[in-house]
């Protein structure tokens, strides 16, 4: 371990006594400042730096990881005390590709660093200058309150070494440039891995599982392999450019929770060669099966009369889900509310149904916000919670639920 440690520290404080000799920041243009809100778009660093109803970029959004404690993502506006307007350019590059904040402050993964390091210097020096034309806010972050050990930023660097982070990669010559582009955009700023690649015992992301889906925040990441049954073998290229650009695809439902985040204020402004060049590149990720993401949906006949009456779940779907979800399962007002052929209308014994139930969504879309509300508080007891999603599975999918009370009751119970 030592060996490998000590060139990586001496590389760190090469870089800090180069650092002095440059001037802070290079000469940017509009172009680069256009680049970098385009690639911030791609990177999401928004939604993750934006406190619920919060200015934008000004931090304090908390982050619960069970058992090890509560982050807070920090203010990135260029304020120059609360935020990072007297960074250098080069403080700011250490941080989003090498997790290292000035004065050795090695951040936590939850920051997707590992990834980012894919994108190079240049690129994220665009995202800065981009940055740095946002009103500053003085909003101060929160203190982290961390359990021991893990309260110990330097441990990271024992965490780095194990887990990334990465670094840029050269084109591969033998595939096309749209491939090599959506390889980028997957792996770099898209950090789609960072929710839908399995973790390994040290919480690094498990390449030999790489995007077989995975578990986040209580949601299911799907699989997004080539896999047929359980990834995205069965959809069109049209389906999925239409669901990464928009957060719906027919026949596959509508994007929820983080995805609908991902979606809102990531994805849908990227172009449309981008988008397209993505769908290239998950659709050479060679297939892998993933039990939980398997699941077998059906169509109901369309029509009031057609929805059955007799059992408690049919009925309260009938009053509380009917007048958006139509018996059949399309959306009444919305296209974004047709859920027909939803992975998460049975996958993983319904555990997104069960948490868009308990949780509600809402995702941004060019036409406002698509809303799904949450169903606590509301007069609705676990119980009937329970009812409906076992209803909602067996009426839309082959699926059998399995202790739906318990589901719902975990999910109301998580951070
Ligand atoms: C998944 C959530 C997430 C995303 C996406 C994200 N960040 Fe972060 N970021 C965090 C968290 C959480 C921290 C604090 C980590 C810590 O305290 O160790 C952080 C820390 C930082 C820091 C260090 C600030 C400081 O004061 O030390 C910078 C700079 C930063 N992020 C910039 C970005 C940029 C630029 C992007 C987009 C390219 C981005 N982040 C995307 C969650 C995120
Ligand atoms: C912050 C976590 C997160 C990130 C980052 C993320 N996803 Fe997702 N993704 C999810 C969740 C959760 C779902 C399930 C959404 C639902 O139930 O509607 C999902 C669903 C999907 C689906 C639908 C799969 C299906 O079978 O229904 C696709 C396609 C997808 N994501 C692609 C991507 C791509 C491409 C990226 C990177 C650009 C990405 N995701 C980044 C969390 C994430
Ligand atoms: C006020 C209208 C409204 C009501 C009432 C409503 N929904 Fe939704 N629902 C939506 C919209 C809009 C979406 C798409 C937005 C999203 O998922 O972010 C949605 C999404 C969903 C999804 C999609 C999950 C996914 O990730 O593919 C499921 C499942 C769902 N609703 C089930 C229900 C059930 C069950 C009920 C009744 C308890 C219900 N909804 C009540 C509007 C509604």
């Amino acid at each position: 371990m030592p060996t490998r440690h000590t060139p990586y520290l001496l590389g760190m404080l090469a870089g800090v006594a180069l650092l002095a000799a440059n001037p802070a920041h290079a000469a940017t243009s509009a172009a680069n400042v256009e680049n970098g809100r385009y690639l911030a778009h791609a990177a999401d660093c928004e939604v993750c730096h934006t406190a619920e109803g919060g200015t934008p970029y000004a931090g304090g959004r908390a982050f619960n990881l069970p058992g090890i404690g509560v982050i807070y993502s920090p203010n990135i506006t260029p304020d120059k005390a609360a935020g990072i307007g007297a960074w250098t350019d080069q403080q700011f590059v250490d941080a989003v590709r090498k997790g290292i904040s000035p004065g050795w402050k090695h951040l936590y993964p939850a920051m997707p660093y590992p990834a980012y390091a894919r994108m190079t210097d240049a690129q994220v020096r665009d995202m800065r200058a981009y940055l740095a034309t946002l009103p500053p806010s003085s909003n101060k972050t929160p203190a982290n309150s961390l359990k021991f050990p893990f309260s110990i930023r330097s441990f990271m660097v024992f965490w780095n070494v194990l887990n990334g982070p990465a670094s840029t990669y050269p084109d591969d010559p033998g595939k096309s440039a749209e491939w090599n582009r959506g390889r980028y955009l997957v792996e770099g700023p898209g950090h789609c891995g960072d929710c839908h690649t399995p973790r390994t015992f040290s919480f690094g992301l498990d390449s030999s599982k790489a995007l077989g889906g995975s578990v986040v925040n209580g949601w299911r990441a799907y699989n997004l392999t080539s896999d047929k049954q359980s990834g995205l073998g069965a959809w069109t290229d049209e389906e999925l450019a239409q669901y990464l650009s928009t957060g719906h695809a027919d026949g596959h439902g509508t994007a929820s929770g983080d995805m609908a985040d991902v979606i809102g204020h990531s994805l849908r402004y990227l172009n449309a060669q981008d988008i397209h060049a993505m769908v290239v590149y998950l659709r050479s990720i060679p297939p892998l099966h993933t039990a939980a993401d398997t699941v077998e949906t059906r169509t109901p006949a369309a029509g009031d009369a057609t929805l059955p009456q007799n059992t408690r779940g049919a009925r309260l779907y009938a009053s509380a889900c009917a007048g958006c979800h139509m018996p059949d399962g399309t959306g009444r007002q919305s296209s974004f509310a047709t859920i027909t052929g939803a992975r998460s209308l049975g996958a993983d014994n319904g555990r997104n149904l069960v948490q868009v139930l308990v949780q509600g969504s809402g995702m941004q879309t060019a036409t406002g916000v698509q809303i799904m509300p949450h169903f606590i508080g509301g007069g609705l007891s676990d119980h009937d919670l329970a009812d409906i999603a076992s209803f909602v599975m067996t009426h839309f999918t082959t699926a059998t639920p399995t202790n739906m009370e318990r589901a719902v009751q975990n999910a109301r119970q998580a951070p």
